[in-house]
């Protein structure tokens, strides 16, 4: 399951992408990473930084300029039979739901099932199966546009596990619900983190499901310049209460000096300290 020499499921190593011939974008400019088998990992960072570029490549949806990338034991730059990689290894799930609007629930969960192995009979046990995971035995013969956003998003989930793929790579997957369906999508993500042992990386603008998973990872232009293990203080965080009258004070346990704290000095460090899980 995992890269055998340091339990990694997914790592990177100084991975580069280039698109363009003339006018270059350097996306991804020599991230190295590790992630655990069943961790669930968020990436934030502004708009154009390499958030989707770094899961394409993870995903081998596209291929890096140079560096390497492994999942689950496999080089994936040296993998003959990549579409069964797409399928078995790594399941998607985007923005847009990305269901084709002509099929039902259930023949949505079912494309990334053809080609492989599986009776019809099989097939039909399978995809019932991931439609009660995600709540939504009721509706599997619903189209696309009969069910609501959160639905949808449901379906996109079941259809990402249809082969029981190792790792689930998801790009913004709350990015056009409102937040009460949001926070059921990724509660259900973390259900099955926990159920299925799915490792989990998502795409996230939004801080509070950030805040919910194992470890936030923060790009900007191409690299993670930040990486957070959430439940500790930020180093940020950190090193400004130490910097700070009252951190001093604490930190020497001089209690003449705490009694000289400004209030507004306070104010600040209650919302420093607002965010320290
Ligand atoms: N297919 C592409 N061709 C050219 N440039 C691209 C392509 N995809 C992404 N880029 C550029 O690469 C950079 C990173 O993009 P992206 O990974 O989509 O960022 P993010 O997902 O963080 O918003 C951006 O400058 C973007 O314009
Ligand atoms: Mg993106």
């Amino acid at each position: 399951m995992t890269n055998r020499e340091n339990g990694a499921i997914v790592e990177t190593r100084d991975l580069v992408k280039v698109y363009g011939d003339g006018a270059q974008v350097r996306a991804l400019d020599g991230v190295s990473l590790r992630i655990a088998p069943v961790e669930f990992v968020s990436v934030m960072g502004p708009s154009g930084s390499g958030k989707s570029t770094l899961l394409n490549m993870i995903g081998a949806l596209d291929r890096p300029t140079s560096g390497v990338v492994i999942v689950n034991n496999q080089d994936v730059g040296r993998i003959r039979d990549i579409d069964a990689f797409r399928a078995q290894t790594v399941g998607f799930i985007f923005q847009m739901h990305n269901l084709i609007p002509t099929l039902t629930a259930r023949e949505n969960i079912e494309v990334p099932m053809r080609g492989q192995p599986f009776s019809a009979r099989e097939r039909r046990r399978r995809v019932e199966e991931l439609l009660e995971l995600v709540g939504l035995a009721g509706r599997m013969d619903h189209l696309p546009n009969q069910l609501s956003g959160g639905e949808r998003q449901r379906v996109a989930i079941a259809r990402s596990l249809a082969n029981r793929p190792a790792i689930v790579l998801a790009d913004e997957p709350t990015g056009n619900l409102d937040s009460q369906s949001g926070a059921e999508v990724i509660a259900l993500m973390h259900q099955l983190n926990h159920e299925l042992g799915t490792t989990f990386i998502v795409v996230t603008h939004d801080p509070a499901v950030a805040r919910q998973t194992d470890r936030i990872l923060i790009m900007r232009d191409g690299g993670i310049v930040h990486e957070h293990t959430v439940g500790t203080p930020f180093e940020e965080d950190l090193a400004a209460f130490r910097r700070s009258g009252l951190g001093k004070a604490i930190l020497t346990g001089d209690e003449s000096a705490l009694v000289q704290i400004a209030p507004d000095e306070l104010d600040a460090l209650r919302n420093l300290l607002k965010d320290v899980a």
